[in-house]
């Protein structure tokens, strides 16, 4: 079981959005049950929230079920994940000082794993929600192809 965290500020719209197409992702490919996925905020700003209106919208446009009730990460769910998927360089600021600096060797930004890293797009400035969905599905399927790659439980398991 590799247990996968997404994080961004408010938990409402980028990691929201990254934990539904990626348990879409492992749906499609029969791996659900070898993946325990989660997504918290570095804030506490929309605690209890739902996902923001625009944010699901793009997912329904894509297919991709579900739902989330924003939550503020501890250092408790840190130390309970595998792997802590930021989307942006403030994100990975924000987790670093919850833990004074530690557990860098599992917190890493989404789409470091791709071609062409970078932030995650994001749609709370720039409004453009379906750009941050390619960045995103771009984040996921590299991820998860890294870690079919170098997990070896998961060795043999089709990306
Ligand atoms: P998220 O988006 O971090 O992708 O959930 C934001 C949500 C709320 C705020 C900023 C970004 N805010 O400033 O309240």
């Amino acid at each position: 079981m590799v247990s996968v965290a997404f994080v961004c500020l408010g938990n409402i719209c980028r990691s929201p959005m990254a934990e539904l197409i990626f348990k879409n992702l492992l749906d499609e490919r029969g791996l659900s049950s070898d993946f325990r996925v989660s997504s918290f905020g570095t804030s506490d700003c929309e605690e209890g929230s739902a996902i923001y209106p625009q944010a699901k919208k793009t997912l329904v446009m894509h297919g991709i079920p579900g739902s989330h009730t924003a939550r503020q990460i501890s250092l408790a769910d840190v130390k309970n994940s595998d792997y802590i998927l930021v989307m942006d360089s403030g994100n990975l600021m924000d987790i670093l000082r919850l833990t004074g600096g530690k557990y860098g060797e599992k917190i890493f930004k989404l789409c470091s794993f791709t071609a062409s890293p970078r932030d995650v797009a994001d749609p709370w400035y720039t409004r453009d929600f379906e750009r941050a969905y390619e960045d995103i599905l771009d984040g996921c399927k590299s991820f998860l192809g890294y870690v079919l790659n170098n997990k070896s439980s998961l060795y043999g398991k089709k990306i």
